[in-house]
């Protein structure tokens, strides 16, 4: 097991390179297997999701080749095989996007259910369901396991979310771009990474209009090419970096992000006394003042994204006064309230919503990530606080941040990653 160490309290500062959007790359991989020839893909993060991604499509056929560190070369015209049932699929919750794709490619899919980041909460696929049923597939969900099946190929539909699902959206845009006909996707999410795939699916052939917006359309074509494309920069690693800066003081160049993209975690922070400057692709964050309250609600882009609400509550609970955060897309998602409170926070949950009362300062204490995002804030609450901080669960952490440790070490953090024994007591017991 490993564990994070960080003896907090020292100010960042220096520069930053951003990787990848981890939730743009979950779904371009997929993508891939709907392409006929190679793909090259730039910019992807080296995570563990986007590795386990990458071994089940090499599971099912396909062939990856590493061009450098973040570029890869990834041929899907072998693969033949529309099931994806595997142990490993458990684990990530992306893996639904493999639903959209084989069925798109095949007109038949059987992947097994989504596994990923659990809050606590339910993580329903219903939209999913309800889009792929309107373009003709029958869908069964038994075992743990989604059976869907065409008489041939989807066929375009109109459909409209209930809900505004980033999965559901992409899933449908997946499924449509090699269906027949045309399909409409109705109170669509709009987040970045809906648009990257949209972009890297019309650099293939694809045709796909208004991603970004709350309707897209898609027509579907007989045939995707295969081509390059880069992908974008992660806004919530961004984020993360720039509340690490807020938390601890001093001044970190940002680099490799959109700064549109930013704004409305750029805003909140401006708000709560922090200065940020936008230049063309990087962001400069500094703090020198003290942290000031606000409140906050997540929403579905351009709203203040949910994969942001543990690391900004807990640079709330070292602002001046009572803040309010309520988490507008989740159900639960403040399971990690109870961690932080080891190092001092007071933040009071009811439902949706955190009341939030700063304190003058953090201290170091042993805690648990149980999610990836919970697992940042914990970071985020080392880094401020006085004293060691001991991380556990950081494999949720490493889901999603790329070098996380060497980053924040660059930037003057004392944090260290040590491989510890799984269970101490026992291995002392065997020792002796
Ligand atoms: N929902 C339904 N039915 C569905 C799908 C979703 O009711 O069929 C509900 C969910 O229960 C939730 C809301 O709709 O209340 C939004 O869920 P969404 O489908 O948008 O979430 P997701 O696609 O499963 C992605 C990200 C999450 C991020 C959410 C919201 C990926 C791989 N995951 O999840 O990212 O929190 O969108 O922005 O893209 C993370 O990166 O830490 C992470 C959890």
């Amino acid at each position: 097991m490993t564990k994070y160490i960080i003896n907090g309290g020292k100010p960042l500062n220096g520069e930053i390179v951003v990787s990848g959007a981890k939730n743009a790359a979950v779904a371009i991989i997929p993508a891939a297997l709907m392409v006929d020839g190679v793909c090259r893909i730039e910019n992807i993060p080296q995570i563990s999701d986007v590795t386990m991604l990458l071994n089940i499509l090499k599971q099912m056929g396909a062939e990856i080749r590493t061009v450098n560190r973040h570029t890869m070369d990834i041929d899907c015209t072998g693969v033949t095989m529309s099931e994806a049932t595997f142990d490993m699929m458990r684990r990530i919750r992306a893996s639904y996007y493999l639903l959209g794709a084989l069925l798109g490619r095949f007109g038949t899919a059987k992947v097994a259910m989504p596994g990923g980041c659990n809050f606590g909460g339910v993580r329903p696929i219903d939209q999913h369901v309800k889009g792929f049923t309107a373009m003709g597939a029958s869908m069964d969900v038994r075992n743990g396991i989604v059976f869907a099946e065409t008489a041939g190929r989807l066929e375009g539909a109109s459909i409209y979310l209930d809900v505004v699902s980033v999965g559901a959206t992409i899933n449908i845009m997946l499924g449509a771009t090699l269906s027949i006909g045309r399909t409409v996707i109705e109170n669509a999410a709009r987040e970045p990474h809906i648009v990257d795939l949209a972009n890297f699916l019309n650099s293939m052939g694809a045709d796909i209009r208004g991603a970004g917006t709350n309707v897209i359309k898609i027509n579907g074509v007989n045939k995707l090419t295969g081509g390059f494309y880069s992908i974008i920069p992660d806004q919530i690693e961004a984020g993360t970096y720039m509340a690490a800066v807020a938390g601890t003081g001093g001044e970190v160049t940002i680099k490799n992000v959109i700064p549109k993209h930013m704004e409305c975690i750029s805003g909140k922070l401006r708000e709560m006394g922090v200065e940020v400057e936008d230049l063309e692709d990087a962001v400069i964050v500094r703090r020198n003042g003290p942290l000031l309250k606000t409140n906050v609600k997540t929403m579905p882009y351009p709203g203040f994204p949910t994969d942001m609400q543990p690391q900004i509550s807990t640079l709330l609970c070292c602002a001046e006064g009572t803040s309010i955060v309520t988490e507008g897309v989740w159900d639960n998602r403040f399971k990690y309230v109870d961690e932080l409170a080891k190092m001092g926070c007071q933040i009071q949950v009811s439902g949706r919503t955190a009341v939030i009362e700063g304190v003058d300062s953090l201290t170091g204490a042993p805690v648990k990530a149980g999610d990836l995002r919970a697992g940042a804030a914990l970071v985020i609450a080392g880094l401020t606080a006085s004293g060691t901080t001991e991380i556990e669960g950081v494999s949720y952490i490493e889901r999603g941040y790329e070098n996380i440790v060497e980053k924040l070490r660059a930037l003057g953090a004392d944090i260290s990653a040590v491989v510890v024994p799984d269970d101490p007591e026992i291995a002392e017991l065997e020792a002796g």
